[in-house]
């Protein structure tokens, strides 16, 4: 198999445990001090694994100042963590496809609305962990 393609599978992989995880934590930070805020956001786009979030918001803001951010989502004993950097994707279909994989979104934000904003992780590295078994360990 394809080396692109090996990747997209694992980085499915961690877009559907933090889909079934439901809520994750998304760490920024702000100067020196860590910022975290629970998240609900994952979704893939042309292989990429994207979140979204809103202009106005501080996150955001802390983001655009140093992309580097961590999350972290827990499920049934194992736990995930992904660090890796921020990619703001400005185009109006990214924004787009977020809304359409999130219904619920479309209530408080819209693809041409100036505040709807989506990320997509670069140079990220996963780690699903448990007390029972080894790390396994995912780069995208
Ligand atoms: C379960 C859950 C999921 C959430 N998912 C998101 C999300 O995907 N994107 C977002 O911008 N805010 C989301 N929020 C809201 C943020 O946590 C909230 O706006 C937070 O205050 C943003 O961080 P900030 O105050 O540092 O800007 C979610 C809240 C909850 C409770």
């Amino acid at each position: 198999m394809h080396d692109n393609a090996k990747g997209e599978i694992k980085m499915e992989k961690v877009e559907k445990f933090l889909k079934e995880a439901g809520t994750y934590y998304l760490a920024t930070v702000e100067g020196d001090q860590p910022r975290v805020r629970p998240f609900g956001t994952a979704h893939i786009f042309e292989g990429k694994l994207y979140i979204q979030t809103g202009k106005v918001k501080d996150v955001s803001k802390q983001i655009h100042a140093n992309p580097k951010v961590e999350v972290c989502a827990f499920k049934e004993g194992t736990w995930l963590r992904v660090a890796g950097e921020l990619v703001e994707d400005d185009r109006r279909e990214a924004r787009q496809s977020m809304l359409d994989a999130y219904p619920s979104l479309q209530k408080m934000y819209s693809a041409d609305d100036g505040n709807t904003e989506v990320f997509y992780f670069k140079d990220a590295t996963a780690v699903f962990s448990s007390f029972t078994s080894e790390p396994e360990i995912i780069k995208f």
